[in-house]
């Protein structure tokens, strides 16, 4: 098989993450070899941590999403609506598969994306949109088909995490603290998407439509934020033994999905209440497996990039892949003796 040549449309922080990815892939255990035929962003002049000179540039992200030369594309421009939607519903109507991290996009529109997709014969993959660096759709999806699960909950936006974390411990003000998680890439665009819930709420939603077969419906999800949380909140709660955390939930009940995002006082020792930091956790229960705990960086370029990745690979679909060891192309490196062994 030739290499899989992807187009990224979007070069903000994940964008950029993943060129540099992508430019190290030797280092990887990607079944084959990636190529980025073309970018694309709204501006072309913009000081970025990686040179896209080199790329073939795209003014219009629908144009890039149609070229003959993209078999993959990779939508990171972001929103629910515009730019974001038109391109990916070019690409799946060009017959391209796409790979997205737009939540946003896939919480509104996801049931009607995947029917296009589905109709086309084309892969729409979105493991970058929930949960950051944390393989959870992957294992919701397929990993944990054989379970019929009753509830998702846990922490899915990285920034109301950090600024509750952060405020608390260094008695920094919210505003501050926001600043900082926008610096380290862990907020949006417009972080008022991340303080609202919003965010969480369309992960939540996402993880509810998977997890329990549901017609998703993003306007039935119940959603308040952090906005309203300040440095004394946090301090009179900690005196209480208690920590604020912002809870996304999704639950299977009689009459059907319950899907809720809400800031809520845990005691200091709850599992969740310890989950500091841009951290994300999510707590999947289902009968017959019990309860799993997954948690790791839900923001930030790296962890992120490396969920679009994961996508990437699993567009190559080889017959026969070594459980272990690697493809033809990666450097085997030898199993070395552990540290301080004999
Ligand atoms: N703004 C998001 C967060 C990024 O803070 O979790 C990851 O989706």
């Amino acid at each position: 098989m030739g290499p899989l040549k992807i187009g990224i449309a979007g070069l903000g922080h994940v964008g950029c993450g993943l060129i540099e990815l992508v430019e190290r892939q030797d280092k990887l255990r990607l079944p084959g070899v990636v190529e980025i035929t073309g970018v694309s962003a709204r501006s072309q002049s913009r000081n970025r941590p990686v040179d896209t000179d080199k790329y073939r540039w795209f003014d219009d992200a629908a144009t890039l999403a149609e070229d003959p030369d993209v078999d993959v594309f990779v939508e990171l421009i972001g929103g629910s609506d515009g730019p974001a939607k038109f391109a990916v519903e070019s690409a799946l109507k060009a017959g391209k598969h796409v790979i997205t991290a737009n939540k946003a996009l896939m919480a509104k529109h996801g049931m009607a994306l995947a029917a296009l997709a589905e109709e086309k014969g084309v892969d729409l993959l979105f493991e970058a949109a929930v949960a950051g660096g944390i393989p959870v759709v992957r294992v919701l999806r397929d990993s944990l088909a054989g379970v019929e699960i009753k509830r998702v909950a846990g922490i899915l936006n990285g920034t109301c995490n950090y600024l509750t974390t952060s405020m608390l411990e260094t008695g920094r003000s919210y505003d501050e603290v926001l600043e900082e998680a926008q610096k380290l890439g862990y907020a949006e665009a417009d972080p008022t998407l991340d303080v609202s819930g919003m965010d969480a709420a369309h992960k939540a939603a996402i993880l509810s439509a998977i997890a329990f077969s549901a017609d998703l419906d993003f306007s039935k999800v119940k959603v308040s934020g952090v906005d309203g949380i300040d440095l004394l909140d946090l301090k009179l709660a900690d005196r209480l033994g208690l920590r604020i955390k912002l809870i996304a939930e999704g639950l299977l009940t009689e009459d059907g999905v319950v899907c809720r995002v809400e800031p809520m006082a845990l005691s200091a020792n709850h599992p969740l209440a310890r989950v500091n930091g841009s951290l994300n956790t999510v707590r999947i229960e289902g009968d017959p497996v019990g309860a799993i705990t997954l948690t790791g960086p839900g923001a930030g370029a790296g962890p992120t990039a490396s969920a679009v990745m994961g996508d990437v690979a699993k567009l190559f679909r080889p017959a026969i892949r070594p459980a272990f060891g690697r493809a033809e192309h990666h450097v085997a490196r030898p199993f070395v003796a552990a540290m301080g062994d004999e």
